[in-house]
């Protein structure tokens, strides 16, 4: 497949004297997409019935007439105030009771039943106008769900919504009471309607009701989404999409993803670097202008998954951003190379966020492929490069790996609900793991919790995943490969309780973890070959075969066939170890890169990415600072 670029436009943002100059150079730059409409409901309809596509059929006219294919988003992030004045109650509340006001965006609350008709209503009128506009190729749902901390909601109308969630799950109180264990401090309900929101409680809610509150609410985002996408498909066989963000576990994007026919994602790696990825000052130092070597691909690899293939990059940092505690300009190199990157790991398309810079309101700091005067920004000649290089690249294809590694935002949730030690983060265990994989030069799928079939693996992780799925646990049964889980994999059940026999249970492996225990982070646990466990461990009674232990005598790696449990949480060099010898026992090769220098092999070609600041040598390829380089296999 021929990859594309694209950016994300605002037309009513500007004159429209500007609209056929602005298009016009888009196309010029070899652009293929431009993604409009997703913050415009108040000019689509500016009263209440009171609808103006005028100006958006002259818009997609002028862009479409230039060449480029549009990308509409529906616009149901920002609603205008008079929608809130119509139903005041429709904001979400935070969790101690504050409502979240109006004047940015993003101020609904996903349960609020008239606000969603109210989305219905004008999805329906923009499909019905705009789903056979040979100019819109492809349709955006709402704008980053959960940006802006909103899927936890604690609103009267999310908790209705939740109670009739749980009637329709436990079918009676009796059976939510056991399930729950309610008897632990006479917590027992007698009916549906006195159940709140586990929010307010004196100290902690009962983790089976923070469980249950998570599932609702990631349900509702699907829901919600849902509702978007049967309306848009009865109109038009275009492509829909959502654009989804880094780091972020508050909804299950796989049943997000299961309405959608591609999965996209908004890559930011200064911001993220500055503002949430875990890691030391030094490595924040170290790649300030290039981001984190491995969080762009991190989130590559997953968004393929939630897509079934099919993913893009909807918005691309261009230059500094205006959010992150600091905000630094990036070094030259990087928009080509983020971009490559999204190629190399099978990205049909990445737009660039966004055309010009805006000289008013939120995001004046916030950088362009055009500077606010029009003049091209740093960005705009990087994206010329790509374009006339994707010109020249023949097909880049994805690849299958040899590694796969599970994700599941229900664990996510289950790990902040019981911590258990302040550290134990669920995406930064994953993310650690992931890490380790690709220091290694390996390419790596990211698979979904309930994958049925692991036929082609040489490699499955799967750490920390709170409950198996009976398909995955399936899958196990007949995987031939080396699969390695723990720890704290399959530690719950479903309903959030210990399961009796005590964990891990998996097929095949006499395995019982005794104990556990949690640690500060300057309290490492070396083992005996090489590296430490940190934050986390588990002393397991077994009687299959011990590979390593801790110094002090714990099992830290066991294996039955090709089950292997892990008792703790690896430092990066126990991770090392560890994964070059699974890895090399199944016949993988693995190469230890140089801290910044990134691989991934396609079909045809391999990639090496170098995100440091310096040049690095490797084989027989020289990497210039901040640049790409590919060869033919
Ligand atoms: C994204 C968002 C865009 C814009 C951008 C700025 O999170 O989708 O609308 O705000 O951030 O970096």
């Amino acid at each position: 497949m021929k990859r594309t670029l694209g950016v994300c436009y605002y037309p009513e943002h500007w004159p429209e004297s500007q609209w056929a100059e602005d298009a016009a150079r888009m196309a010029a730059l070899g652009l293929t997409w431009v993604r409009i409409g997703e913050f415009a409901w108040a000019r689509m309809e500016p009263t209440p019935g009171t609808l103006d596509w005028a100006w958006l059929d002259r818009a997609i006219e002028t862009l479409g007439a230039a060449g480029l294919k549009v990308v509409l988003g529906t616009p149901t992030a920002t609603p205008p105030r008079w929608i809130l004045a119509k139903h005041p109650d429709m904001i979400a509340v935070d969790r101690d009771g504050k409502p979240r006001g109006f004047g940015s965006r993003r101020h609904y609350c996903f349960s609020h039943r008239p606000y969603r008709q109210e989305c219905a209503r004008i999805v329906g009128l923009m499909a019905e106008r705009y789903g056979k506009n040979p100019h819109v190729a492809a349709w955006q749902t709402d704008n980053e769900y959960a940006c802006h901390d909103t899927v936890l909601s604690y609103s009267v109308a999310a908790q209705q919504a939740f109670r009739d969630w749980l009637a329709q799950r436990y079918q009676s109180p009796e059976a939510l009471n056991r399930a729950w264990g309610n008897v632990f401090w006479s917590m027992d309900y007698a009916s549906f309607d006195e159940i709140n929101l586990p929010n307010l409680t004196v100290t902690e809610a009962n983790p089976a009701h923070v469980m249950a509150h998570r599932r609702f609410a990631s349900d509702e985002v699907a829901s919600f989404n849902r509702l978007q996408t049967q309306i848009i498909r009865r109109h038009t066989d275009a492509p829909i999409a959502h654009n989804y963000m880094g780091q972020i576990t508050d909804f299950d994007h796989f049943a997000v993803g299961a309405d959608l026919d591609i999965a996209s994602w908004d890559a930011y790696p200064l911001g993220f670097l500055s503002d949430r990825l875990p890691a030391t000052a030094e490595h924040k130092r170290r790649f300030v202008r290039q981001g984190d070597p491995d969080f762009q691909a991190f989130h590559h690899d997953l968004y393929r998954a939630v897509g079934r293939g099919r993913w893009w990059i909807m918005e691309q940092q261009p230059g500094p951003v205006n959010w992150a505690p600091w905000n630094p300009d990036p070094l030259p190199g990087m928009a080509r190379l983020w971009a490559w990157e999204a190629f190399a790991h099978g990205a049909e398309a990445v737009c660039y966020f966004r055309w010009r810079q805006a000289p008013f309101a939120q995001e004046q700091m916030h950088a362009g492929l055009l500077r606010p005067d029009s003049v091209a920004a740093p960005a705009f000649e990087e994206a010329a490069l790509v374009a006339r290089e994707l010109a020249d690249m023949p097909n880049v294809e994805p690849a299958r790996a040899d590694v796969a590694l599970v994700f599941d935002y229900a664990s996510a949730w289950a790990w902040e609900t019981q911590p258990q030690g302040r550290d134990f983060s669920y995406f930064r265990l994953v993310f650690e793991a992931y890490k380790a994989l690709r220091r290694l030069g390996l390419n790596i799928d990211i698979l979904p919790p309930d994958t049925a079939d692991l036929s082609g693996y040489k490699l499955v992780l799967a750490p920390g995943v709170a409950t198996l799925s009976a398909a995955f646990i399936g899958a196990l049964g007949s995987f031939t490969g080396t699969a390695l889980l723990g720890p704290r994999t399959n530690a719950k059940t479903e309903e959030f309780a210990t399961p009796v026999p005590l964990p891990p249970n998996l097929p095949g492996l006499n395995a019982t973890v005794a104990r556990v225990e949690s640690l500060p982070p300057d309290v490492p646990v070396p083992l005996t070959e090489r590296g430490n466990f940190l934050h986390w461990r588990e002393k397991v009674e077994t009687t299959a075969e011990v590979l390593e232990t801790t110094q002090d005598g714990w099992p830290a790696l066991i294996k039955s066939g090709g089950i292997h449990y892990l008792t703790g949480w690896p430092d990066d060099a126990a991770w090392a170890q560890l994964l070059i010898g699974l890895s090399n026992a199944q016949g993988i090769d693995t190469d230890t890169l140089p801290e910044g220098l990134r691989r991934r092999d396609t079909p045809t070609h391999r990639f090496f990415f170098n995100y440091n600041s310096v040049a690095v040598d490797w084989g027989d390829a020289t990497i210039p600072a901040a640049g790409v380089y590919w060869a033919k296999h």
